[in-house]
């Protein structure tokens, strides 16, 4: 069965208007910040698929350990009908799930939604040729803002996998959880994984790798400002900065500019300006405690029923069940 058109939920000029918004609020803010769902163009997704294949980056290898070994309990214990993923990319890791419910009977569809067009086309694509018989459905859109959007009934499993819900701030990450609760039945399912709190010394380089992957893809946010908005950032005049953050538990992800600069954004009729040395934040990305994480989806209306790690240790992942 090849895969349905995308359902475009970003039209055009919405996802134009929300950028605009968050860059000017962003720029102007102090300290200033972009938010992280605009690295995610074709480029970015490309230089993201790269990070998950460098040496230092553990996150997705570790993941990757726990669905290897927990797909078939999970298949088992949520005996999912519909199978929907959030900021999925390129759904490799998926497909541990996709086999473990398509043997054991019953998977009728998969969505797929992400803010990047490119990285859904490609992935539900390859989805739908390597799952004949599955109903494959990509939905371009901000799982901040659409989650209204998901299709409703049928034993739901929603997947939230990467870690991602770390590059939510924690209130946000509440916000997020509560509209994920109230886009579900009781008795649906989350599966949400989450890199946790361990030495600096590993996490820090899994931020900052020696071929400069990373970097590129920090530098990429101000691309795409340039190109979607005409501004005129030269992207190799910021450094790279990965930070742990012990108080907040979080790297930060920042761009140092190296030298005073006047940056205009056309589209805004807005110029900021940065003094040398002065840093635009683009990402956090928490790192959690199992209880942490139990907290919060308790908080939200879910009910823990596993949490796994790989062996080392490095990454969570829990099953919740919405109560
Ligand atoms: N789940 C995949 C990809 C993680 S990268 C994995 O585990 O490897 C984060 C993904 O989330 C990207 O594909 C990005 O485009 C998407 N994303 C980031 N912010 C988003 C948002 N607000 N709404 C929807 N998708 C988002
Ligand atoms: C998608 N997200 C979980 C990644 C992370 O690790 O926070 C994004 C990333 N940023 C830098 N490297 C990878």
């Amino acid at each position: 069965m090849s895969a349905e058109p995308l359902e475009i939920h970003l039209e055009e000029q919405d996802l134009a208007r929300s950028l605009r918004e968050d860059v000017r609020v962003g720029l102007s803010a102090e300290p200033k910040w972009l938010p992280p769902k605009w690295f995610y163009d074709a480029r970015g997704s490309v230089l993201f698929e790269e990070i998950t294949r460098l040496p230092e980056y553990y996150p997705t290898r570790s993941e990757r350990a726990v669905l290897a070994a927990r797909a078939p309990d999970i298949a088992e214990l949520t005996r999912a009908k519909t199978l929907i993923e959030l900021g999925s990319g390129s759904s490799e890791k998926t497909r541990l799930l996709l086999d473990a419910l398509t043997d054991r009977g019953g998977l009728g569809t998969f969505v797929a939604l992400d803010v990047s067009a490119s990285a859904l086309r490609g992935s539900t694509a390859r989805i739908a040729a390597d799952y004949p018989g599955l109903r494959v459905r990509g939905i371009v859109g901000d799982f901040t803002r659409h989650l209204d959007r998901l299709p409703a009934g049928g034993r739901r499993l929603v997947l939230f996998l990467g870690g991602t819900i770390g590059n939510l701030l924690p209130a946000e990450r509440a916000e997020f959880l509560g509209r994920t609760r109230a886009a579900l039945e009781s008795g649906d399912w989350l599966l949400i994984g989450t890199d946790l709190v361990k030495d600096p010394s590993v996490i820090v380089p899994a931020y900052d790798d020696t071929a400069g992957v990373t970097a590129e893809f920090n530098r990429n946010v101000l691309r795409v400002v340039n190109r979607e908005l005409g501004a005129d950032f030269v992207p190799e005049a910021f450094t790279h900065v990965a930070r742990w953050d012990a108080t907040n538990e979080w790297i930060e992800m920042r761009l140092r500019a190296d030298r005073p600069m006047r940056v205009r954004v056309p589209e805004l009729d807005l110029a900021v300006t940065f003094a040398q040395g002065e840093e635009l934040r683009t990402e956090v990305s928490a790192k959690f405690r199992p209880e942490g994480v139990a907290a919060e989806l308790a908080a939200a209306g879910f009910a823990g029923r596993a949490f796994w790690t790989d062996p080392d240790g490095l990454f969570g992942v829990t099953l919740a069940r919405a109560a």
